[in-house]
């Protein structure tokens, strides 16, 4: 073994290598894994930083940074630049957004389209909006549409029977506005378990319909096809029927359609109307754009955060994700046109949570906020100065002066640069919380070879070890509930500061959300968890909240209303 191979499997955890093995190491043509995990970094890095050389550069040093960063678990690609760099695939993009227009030929063109996407381990979003509704008349064959719906299903079919080459299920974002007379029956569409199965679906809000609702007011359904109003009706009736469905299925969330298109730096070139499947990236049709996360947990030194570190690692990870633009094969010209004019990139964190436990700082508290909104902040400037640096250095993306970033910078190479992800598996491989979501529980129960094994989240044993209060006999105890809140002998503040998921108070969760993303250009993907016993009452409060703070979308979830998640954590789809 090498050293870098050394390094490496030290620093891996069990289920971060078996989860390598299972998807992402490279096999050969019998399927026998091919790679060991220092060369998939290897592979990565060499292929990122290979686009150097375009720009007259040295790739070398760059290799060795993009390496390093990857093989310290520090900076993480998403999945399909992991999987796909440096193979003939080539596909490095996790988010897509498609245009669906109101025809057969473009309805199917998206179908086709999404495949193309999926199988090269994409995901992808669309807004229904334009689709005349079900009933309108269909003049060719004068008959009548189906309606966004119908046609839903078959997206859904589709993506049932394309695997994301093998490695993971396709995951879509569908997005009807609130104002399209079929949203009725969006709305309560996962009310049957086995329906859209593949889809987050999201109410396209604007500002108007949320302030029609808390003034009580009506307002009006519209044909997208005739603009004629088709009917109208109470704003609270239709948010009831919201959440009443997202309390009882965890769908729809809402979009706050004009919050994101008021923050969008490119609104003279088009409107958004869809986000990526997990609601991180708000995208124009035919955008692609592609993330990686910093690990957070690793930023600490001592016991607070190591500014300077962050601040490389930022660096590195602007310079490589704007490499990725470069390095992608692109499933279709549209999108590698589209998404080379604007150049987005979502640079985003991981082990959040992680990185609050090891400050001593809890997750529901004004400290905790303060130290999202701080973090963030430095992560975005860093990024915007790299951004503009890498403009100086190689050009802005081309649609820079009709962007309003043109007004503040003298170059930027990237309409955007931060996000914040969900990191469904790259924190399972980095080993730490994922995105910006609190601890889900302080010991998981593993079925390892038929025996049941108590796995300690690895920060909680840390911080266990380091005050003095660990023992096999309290981690055993802990095991049986996976929380510290009615330990009593353990300090009041270390309990507050393990607080989980599900006992952390859902305004703090939103709130959280809201802190992150007044210093993130995208948006952030979070999920609201709440406890079983919540109630429609709890998540109006939480959707309302979230418009009020400015988010630009909101999901929440009960524990259990769901048999089975379009992204399960620890799992991929
Ligand atoms: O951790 P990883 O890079 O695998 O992905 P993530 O951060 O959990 O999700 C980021 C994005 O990847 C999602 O918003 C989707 O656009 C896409 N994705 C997908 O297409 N299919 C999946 N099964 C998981 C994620």
């Amino acid at each position: 073994m090498d050293k870098e191979d050394n390094t490496i499997e030290s620093k891996l955890s069990a289920n971060g290598k078996t989860l390598l093995e299972k998807r992402y190491l490279l096999r050969d043509a019998k399927g026998k894994i091919a790679e060991e995990p220092n060369e998939l970094f290897r592979r990565v890095a060499k292929a990122i930083a290979g686009v150097d050389s375009t720009y007259g550069y040295s790739v070398d040093k760059t290799e060795d940074d993009f390496y390093q960063v990857m093989a310290d678990l520090e900076f993480l690609p998403n999945s399909p630049t992991l999987m796909n760099a440096g193979t003939e695939l080539g596909q490095l993009s996790a988010c897509f957004v498609l245009p669906v227009e109101d025809s057969l030929k473009s309805i199917f063109k998206s179908l086709q389209d999404m495949s193309l996407i999926h199988q090269s381990g994409g995901g992808t979003g669309f807004s229904f909006s334009d689709l005349r509704p079900e009933g309108d008349p269909v003049r060719s064959t004068e008959g009548v549409a189906s309606g966004p719906l119908s046609f839903m299903t078959i997206f859904d079919k589709a993506t049932d029977v394309i695997k994301q080459g093998g490695r993971r299920r396709g995951a879509n974002m569908g997005v009807l506005r609130v104002d399209h007379p079929d949203i009725f029956k969006f709305i309560g569409a996962k009310k049957k378990e086995d329906m859209l199965r593949n889809f987050n679906l999201s109410v396209g809000v604007t500002d108007e319909f949320m302030e029609a609702v808390s003034q009580d007011r009506d307002y009006a359904l519209v044909n997208p096809r005739t603009g004629k109003v088709k009917k109208r009706l109470k704003a609270r009736d239709m948010f009831d029927r919201i959440v009443t469905c997202a309390c009882q299925t965890g769908d729809p969330g809402l979009l706050f359609l004009d919050e994101i298109n008021r923050k969008h730096p490119m609104s003279a070139i088009g409107t958004i109307e869809s986000t990526n499947p997990c609601g991180e990236v708000p995208l124009l049709p035919y955008e692609s754009c592609n993330l990686g996360s910093i690990n957070l947990a690793l930023m600490v030194k001592e016991g607070a955060i190591d500014w300077q570190k962050l601040k490389e690692t930022v660096d590195t990870g602007v310079h490589f994700l704007d490499n990725v633009i470069d390095a992608n094969k692109y499933p279709l010209p549209e999108i590698e046109q589209r998404t080379k004019q604007n150049r987005k990139i979502g640079l985003g964190v991981m082990g959040f949570a992680a990185m609050l436990a090891r400050l001593g700082i809890a997750y529901d508290c004004e400290e905790g906020i303060a130290t999202a909104e701080e973090v963030m902040k430095f992560i975005r400037e860093e990024a915007v100065q790299k951004s503009v640096e890498l403009g100086e250095q190689r050009g802005s993306f081309p649609n820079f002066h009709r962007s309003t970033l043109a007004k503040d910078y003298p170059a930027m190479r990237n309409a955007t640069v931060n996000t914040v992800a969900p990191t469904g598996s790259l924190s399972i491989i980095a080993n730490t919380t994922s995105g910006i979501e609190p601890m889900f529980a302080l010991t998981y129960q593993r079925n390892v070879m038929g025996t049941r094994l108590t796995e300690i989240d690895p920060v909680f044993e840390e911080m266990a070890r380091k005050h003095g209060f660990y023992s096999k006999h309290l981690m055993e105890e802990i095991a049986e509930t996976g929380s510290l809140q009615n330990i009593l002998n353990i300090p009041k503040e270390t309990r507050r500061v393990f607080a989980t998921a599900l006992e952390i108070k859902p305004q703090w969760h939103v709130r959280m959300q809201a802190a992150f993303q007044k210093h993130v250009d995208n948006a952030v993907a979070k999920t609201v968890n709440l406890p079983h016993e919540a109630t429609e009452e709890d998540f109006r409060e939480i959707y309302m909240l979230a418009y009020r703070l400015k988010c630009k979308g909101i999901a929440a979830y009960r524990y259990g209303s769901k048999a089975e998640q379009v992204l399960e954590i620890g799992g991929t789809g």
